[in-house]
């Protein structure tokens, strides 16, 4: 029976690229969807840009953008990611689309209409000058416990304390540094106490081989620990770049109601596209709904989300599936502590994104488990098992068929019964039931397995000399033929990790896109496989010294340990074609002078060697006397477009160092250049 299925992966904020974690959540989700395609099955694999929410309004105003420019810039980005490692959504959307504001209105309509909206009035810090309400994570404050300065808003890095936010002592608002002062206003909840809703959600929740049994059993916990469900806030307050929620004008969803139903936006969007019917899709009985999560999401995945489904009369999801967390060596990726990988270097320095795929693969199982990425294990299994064994079988075989027998197989044996090949084919049902569960790793040991025993089969029969004896070329063609087809088969059973190397392989073969079903359809006599070429390299270990972050220099002194809050994390990582959209130039300091009302601004004359001076206001006048920095070379950015500002027009932007937290480092050091440096040298 064909399955119809609706799989997606979380969502991803758009206000970042991708990182490692993201990868391997794709790549886990993309293998079980290959296996699915190549078993026949329709499958509706669709993911999107999660775009709202209070932390991408406030970067994008820092950016200067719209926050749909902001967002739209952060899409731009996804696409060399998933080619790059072979992930094949069938579309990629977002959450600020037309059909998720429709979908969630709707949502929220038929959830007030079944009686599980309520709205109650709340007090929450309102920060006086930016004129907003503050999530959490937006104050900080001294800890009520330790006294600990600089914490945030529900608990404290130095004790570890948990709080509410009106606990922390001298609050101040992180975007304005202005004391919160408390506000009321009315918020809407989702009724998640409603006894119907526990009623519910216990059946769902605990529903045999629905979800794991440790995400079972965290939900159980939820459901019935002290107090049970509280009703979920899902409202928040203009400003907020949102939903807006039917006949509330100035209140919005708060981004996690409008998140979830963005799958179902980005499947209708796809729907729409392809001329499909989404309605009679998600009314289909038959269609499964499959959801690929990070552990850290399961509470909205297995609450909120199927609760919200079910009262608003949708279908609920028939699985989430929780993986755990990408590790480095043991530890928590960190960009200062060296252990930092950035999916886009790892393709820019050549590394194989197929490597990653097996590699991730190989250590994927079923359960909530995080995954541990060790160069030293990576190289191994990717060198001894993948090109050591795999790999290694073709390049035994294809060579001779070439050479000595005119690219022709002679499968005439197929026939017969052939132990060999019949034990192979044996073990296709187990393989495809380990990828249908999930468990990656064990399928891609039983697959090294068999590639053991053709390798055994390799030694015995050593084609090499039986290549040299005369009277031997039926056996030599016999036996190449033999390990061709059991090859054919092992990239059957690798195709859904290694698509792209699949790929190749039928090219080679000179077959068509391989299938389960085709385990059982051997090559047949004398077909003709087109002239081998190598079909991957090893990995040499060097290049893992490419591939990791160099460790931030701040943390490579002792001294400096205690110093690092002034140090900001790295931007991140540009190409080299976005560093030279900057224009850096030398530019002479002719002229300095206070500007007449202004605390921070210096006026300063610059000579770029245009013939012309240029007019720039700085914010260095807490550093420098002007009479100091008369004559000085500096650097300035000279295609920043211009801009008015209260004293005048500034006409470029001059270079200067300082701490990311001022109270830590109060300093400001403009640049200097070396002497030999002339006006309007450019700086590369
Ligand atoms: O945790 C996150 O990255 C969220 N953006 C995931 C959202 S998943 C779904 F609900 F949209
Ligand atoms: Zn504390």
């Amino acid at each position: 029976m064909t399955r119809k299925l609706f799989v997606t992966t979380a969502l991803p904020y758009a206000n970042a690229p991708f990182h490692l974690g993201h990868i391997m959540e794709y790549i886990q989700a993309d293998i079980w969807v290959r296996h699915q395609r190549m078993s026949g099955h329709e499958v509706n694999f669709v993911c999107a840009d999660d775009a709202h929410g209070a932390p991408i309004m406030i970067a994008a105003e820092k950016a200067g953008l719209t926050p749909q420019e902001f967002v739209g810039q952060i899409a731009a980005g996804r696409k060399q990611y998933l080619d790059g490692f072979h992930i094949q959504f069938d579309n990629w959307h977002s959450t600020d689309g037309a059909e998720n504001h429709e979908l969630s209105q709707d949502i929220y309509r038929k959830l007030k209409a079944a009686g599980f909206i309520t709205s109650k009035t709340i007090e929450q810090f309102y920060d006086p000058v930016k004129n907003m309400f503050l999530p959490d994570r937006y104050i900080k404050g001294e800890c009520p416990k330790c006294g600990a300065k600089d914490q945030y808003g529900d608990s404290c890095e130095v004790c570890s304390a948990v709080y509410a936010p009106t606990e922390l002592k001298n609050p101040y608002s992180v975007l304005t540094g202005a004391t919160p002062i408390m506000k009321s206003s009315e918020h809407f909840f989702f009724k998640l106490s409603d006894e119907k809703c526990v009623e519910f959600l216990r059946g769902w929740a605990l529903q045999d081989n629905r979800l794991q049994s440790e995400v079972a059993n965290k939900c159980k916990e939820w459901l019935e620990g002290e107090g049970g469900l509280g009703d979920w806030d899902i409202s928040r307050d203009a400003p907020y770049f949102g939903i807006e929620i039917p006949d509330q004008p100035g209140k919005y969803f708060y981004v996690w109601l409008d998140a979830p139903v963005g799958y179902l936006a980005s499947l209708k969007n796809y729907f729409n596209k392809t001329g499909k019917d989404f309605d009679a899709f998600m009314a289909d009985p038959k269609t499964e709904q499959i959801h690929f999560i990070g552990k850290d999401i399961t509470y909205f995945h297995t609450l909120f989300w199927p609760a919200m489904l079910k009262f608003s009369g949708y279908k609920t999801p028939d699985n989430v599936y929780a993986h755990g967390f990408v590790t480095v060596s043991g530890e928590k990726m960190s960009k200062s502590r060296g252990t930092g990988i950035s999916p886009l270097r790892y393709l820019d320095i050549g590394m194989n994104p197929e490597w990653l795929r097996y590699y991730f693969a190989a250590k994927l199982n079923a359960k909530v488990e995080d995954l541990d990425m060790n160069p030293d294990d990576f190289v191994a299994r990717v060198n001894s098992d993948l090109i050591g064994k795999y790999i290694n079988i073709a390049s035994r075989a294809a060579g001779f068929i070439t050479k000595r027998f005119d690219g022709k197989v002679n499968t005439t044996w197929a026939t017969a019964d052939d132990a060999f090949l019949q034990n192979l084919r044996a073990v296709t049902t187990e393989i495809q039931a380990l990828y249908e569960a999930r468990e990656f790793g064990k399928a891609l040991r039983a697959v090294m397995e068999q590639a053991d025993v053709i390798n055994a089969y390799v030694d015995a029969n050593k084609p090499w000399e039986l290549a040299k004896q005369e009277g031997n070329e039926a056996k030599l063609q016999e036996v190449c033929s033999r390990l061709l087809e059991a090859f054919r088969i092992l990239t059957i059973f690798l195709k859904p990790v290694l698509p792209h190397l699949a790929s190749q392989v039928e090219a080679q073969l000179n077959i068509g896109a391989l299938q389960w079903a085709d385990v059982y359809a051997p090559l047949p006599n004398q077909h003709q496989i087109n002239p081998y070429v190598h079909l991957m390299q090893r990995v040499d270990p060097l290049i893992f010294d490419q591939l990791f972050d160099a460790p931030a220099a701040a943390e490579s002194t002792a001294a400096a340990a205690t110093a690092t809050p002034s140090i900001e994390p790295l931007a991140d990582e540009i190409k080299i074609d976005d560093f030279a959209k900057v224009d850096l130039r030398i530019a002479k300091i002719v002229n300095c002078e206070h500007v007449e009302g202004s605390d921070k601004l210096l006026r300063l004359t610059l000579d770029v060697g245009e013939g012309k001076t240029r007019n720039v206001f700085s914010g260095i006048k807490s550093a420098y006397q002007p009479e100091q920095l008369i004559g000085k070379f500096t650097v300035m950015v000279a295609n920043l477009a211009p801009r008015k500002m209260k004293f005048g027009i500034s006409e470029g932007m001059v270079l200067a160092a300082s701490a990311a937290d001022e109270k830590t480092n109060p300093g400001l050091y403009i640049l200097e250049a070396w002497p030999g440096a002339e006006p309007g040298m450019r700086v590369r």
